[in-house]
């Protein structure tokens, strides 16, 4: 059975191993994050060069409000600064900004200059590039379920009538395509909380590459990877081979 070479539609990266990587340099935490930026620009152009539509990239986890204040403030600076300095390119590329997260957690002017962002950014099509923060999938599939209860209690919904489009439909990013390739850097082969429900059939690529490493190569050879992968969906080799000879 040959594999069809395919593009991933929509690709979600967990973006881990800045800490590593400047350790390694015997610089401070914060250095590789500074660093993690260049491998944020790779990935953009790597998937506007191969034509995908969607990149979500995981930068601040809902549990990272854990790690020591110093590494927090120097993450938020680093975001105001990076919003600062690359939202006109990524206008100019084409790009549509979106921050995925409970971005109340946030203090008043990055919040509003990532709002400035999304709605400059709103009518581009080229690629979606969504960025959590502050984001947890639990969390996602608690304010689906709590989106759900609201219209049940509004009356427009019937609880019995609850099903997983209900939810699905209620999650973020229900408007892109579906999450077809999940990698994650730094060598973890674990979610860590990142889009739970969307990745339930998406394929997982995990490398050992550190994040300020990772590169349009790098990309590329996630997404061969990805085309040799049988995405079965539940069937049998041979239904796959069938529905491949008819297509
Ligand atoms: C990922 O790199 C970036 C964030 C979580 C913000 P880490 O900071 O987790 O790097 P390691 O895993 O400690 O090397
Ligand atoms: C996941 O990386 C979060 C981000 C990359 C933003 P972590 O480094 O926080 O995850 P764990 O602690 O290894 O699970
Ligand atoms: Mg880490």
């Amino acid at each position: 059975m040959t594999s069809t070479p395919a593009i991933p539609r929509h690709i979600a990266i967990v973006m881990d191993g800045n800490g590593r990587w400047a350790k390694a340099r015997h610089r401070p935490r914060s250095f590789g994050h500074n660093a993690g930026r260049k491998a944020v620009r790779e990935v953009v152009e790597g998937c506007l060069r191969e034509g995908v539509e969607a990149l979500t990239l995981f930068a601040f986890s809902s549990e990272n409000w854990q790690r020591p204040e110093e590494e927090v403030g120097a993450l938020m600076t680093l975001f105001l600064r990076a919003l600062d300095k690359e939202t006109d390119e990524l206008h100019a590329q084409g790009v549509r900004l979106r921050f995925v997260g409970d971005l109340a957690a946030f203090d008043a002017p990055l919040r509003e200059r990532m709002q400035a962002a999304m709605a400059r950014t709103g009518g581009n099509v080229k690629l979606h590039l969504n960025v959590a923060v502050n984001y947890g999938g639990r969390w996602d599939i608690a304010q689906a379920a709590r989106q759900a209860a609201a219209a049940v209690a509004r009356g427009e919904l019937q609880a019995e009538a609850i099903d997983e489009a209900t939810l699905a439909a209620r999650m973020c990013l229900a408007d892109l395509p579906p999450l077809d390739l999940f990698i994650r850097t730094g060598g973890e082969c674990r979610l860590s909380n990142f889009l739970l429900w969307q990745a339930a059939y998406a394929e997982l690529h995990f490398t050992d590459t550190l994040w300020p490493d990772f590169d349009q190569a790098c990309l590329h050879r996630a997404i061969e990877d990805y085309g040799r992968r049988d995405r079965r969906y539940g069937r049998t080799g041979e239904q796959l081979a069938a529905t491949r000879t008819q297509g």
